[in-house]
């Protein structure tokens, strides 16, 4: 059995008082409930004050939403995985669309940094998605092919368990316009076939498959009880605490 996995991608928003207030009222709005995998991913500067707020608690993990696979050097504005160990961070965001879109980031700089967060025991939320225009052209499947075959290269069997894969469809994020259940449980049986090709049936099976794409509220648990989506990778709704703890509880419902 899968524990779901509910992560908060903030992207580039947010200041300390911001996410002060947002922290206190998860942490009310959580209690020690641990039986959903709750993740937050703010930018790089609020993580030292997110892992003094979160500190023992089990309930809440910090993850960046992104890291430099060199292990240090003369890299202008980069950060290593080691100095996101240093803040007890214990997941990394790796080919969000927008690094890959906005930034040029490759397939193979991409499987560069799955490798690194695994040599420095980060586990890696691989991000994966095909754009409108690939889905029209029926080439949505090669395109996470070709993704997670680059992501996952070289990247030994036993480090797959700790591998997240976060299936975001480009189109579906920041659009309100989410894939529907059908259509994300059917790309994500196909990524887990993917990874069942690349190592074995047994492997696959332990990796978790995130949905990401305007999920909110309304949509999470229809979302969630698909047998192959393990949990969520949200923005836009992740912002406000409440919104983000109706999206976990939503989580917890799914579980059946
Ligand atoms: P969204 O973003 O929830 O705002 O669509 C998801 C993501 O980019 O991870």
């Amino acid at each position: 059995m899968r524990k779901k996995l509910v992560a908060a991608n903030w992207k580039m928003h947010k200041i300390t008082a911001e996410a002060r207030s947002f922290l206190e009222t998860l942490k009310l709005e959580l209690g020690e409930e641990t039986d959903v995998e709750v993740l937050l991913a703010p930018p790089f500067t609020l993580l030292p004050l997110c892992s003094q707020m979160v500190g023992e608690s089990a309930a809440i993990k910090l993850g960046a939403q992104n890291m430099h696979p060199a292990k240090a050097g003369a890299f202008t504005g980069e950060i290593s995985a080691q100095m996101l160990r240093d803040l007890f961070v214990r997941y990394v965001i790796v080919g969000h669309s927008e690094r890959r879109a906005i930034f040029g980031e490759s397939d193979q700089f991409v499987g560069e940094k799955v490798r690194a967060a695994h040599e420095a025991s980060l586990r890696p939320i691989l991000c994966v998605g095909e754009t409108l225009a690939h889905r029209e052209g029926s080439q949505h499947e090669s395109v996470i092919d070709r993704q997670l075959t680059a992501g996952l290269e070289g990247v030994d069997a036993k480090h797959i368990p700790d591998t997240v894969v976060a299936y975001e469809p480009v189109w579906a994020i920041g659009t309100g316009h989410n894939a529907t259940p059908a259509q994300a449980q059917e790309m994500h049986a196909h990524i887990r076939a993917v990874i069942t090709r690349l190592y074995d049936a047994a492997h696959a099976d332990r990796v978790r498959i995130q949905y990401g794409g305007s999920v909110k509220p309304e949509n999470a648990e229809e979302l969630m009880r698909q047998p192959d989506i393990d949990g969520a990778l949200v923005g836009g709704a992740s912002l406000e605490a409440r919104s983000f703890a109706a999206i976990i509880a939503a989580a917890r419902e799914a579980r059946g």
